[in-house]
């Protein structure tokens, strides 16, 4: 009888719990939309689109255009800088490959978003920003939610992450009008980096590198695009 009580008990604690562990995050409905757009726009990766499922664009964006967030175009996150269109942040991480366990560095963190979405799909993320407070900010939004595989610093990414590396993939999210040499030095034998090149004011191109296992590297154009400039590289 008293066990009776007792499983009744728990069953109406679990049926009280429902509600609130069902709740579905409001933004995600948005999110699988947008989702959805950059797979009809031909984003075929799983593991890319599955990450870019469920990590909070919304939070990654500042309060007054957070209802933008989950459209597919890049905004404002301050200091002239930009977060990424969501389809461009889709198809650089489906260039690059990104598996679990890989180590990947990355330049320009922006608002963090992108390092999320590699952590999300299990890669180990090295971040250089060189907006120091959108480093700090960035930093502390990404151990704020959770993301611990995403390591972030400010600094100049001309200089690379000489104690991390070699890195399996490099992604820049910043235009130059060349790839910095010390990235491609960073890159593993097997490694993909990819970046987007080009002047200032004309024509960029998405641009993915190779690294064959002897060290020789292949490039391909892969993409137009427009990103804001790399900046730093003097010394
Ligand atoms: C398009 S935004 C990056 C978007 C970012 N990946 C995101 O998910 O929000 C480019 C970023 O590169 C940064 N940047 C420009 N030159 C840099 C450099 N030499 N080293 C590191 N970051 C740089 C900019 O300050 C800017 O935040």
């Amino acid at each position: 009888m008293r066990g009776r009580v007792v499983l009744l008990a728990l069953g109406a604690l679990i049926v009280c719990a429902r509600p609130a562990e069902v709740q579905e995050d409001p933004n995600a409905s948005a999110r699988r939309a947008m989702v959805d757009l950059i797979a009809s726009a031909g984003v075929r990766d799983s593991a890319t689109l599955a990450a870019m499922r469920v990590v909070p664009r919304h939070e990654f964006v500042p309060a007054d255009v957070r209802n933008l967030a989950y459209g597919d175009h890049p905004l404002p996150i301050g200091y002239e800088q930009t977060i990424s269109q969501p389809y461009v942040v889709a198809f650089m991480t489906e260039q690059l490959r990104a598996r679990p366990g890989m180590k990947v560095l990355e330049i320009g963190t922006g608002s963090g978003y992108q390092a999320a979405v590699l952590a999300v799909i299990g890669c180990d993320v090295y971040t250089i920003e060189i907006v120091e407070p959108l480093a700090t900010a960035a930093g502390a939004l990404l151990a704020r939610l959770g993301y611990t595989r995403v390591h972030a610093r400010a600094g100049d990414g001309y200089q690379g992450w000489p104690e991390a590396a070699p890195f399996d993939a490099v992604i820049v999210t910043a235009a130059a009008p060349e790839i910095p040499p010390v990235l491609l030095e960073e890159l593993k034998p097997g490694g993909r980096l990819v970046m987007p090149v080009g002047p200032q004011d004309g024509m960029q191109y998405l641009v993915l590198v190779e690294k064959g296992a002897a060290g020789k590297t292949t490039r391909r154009t892969l993409l137009p695009v427009r990103f804001v400039p790399l900046v730093g590289g003097k010394r």
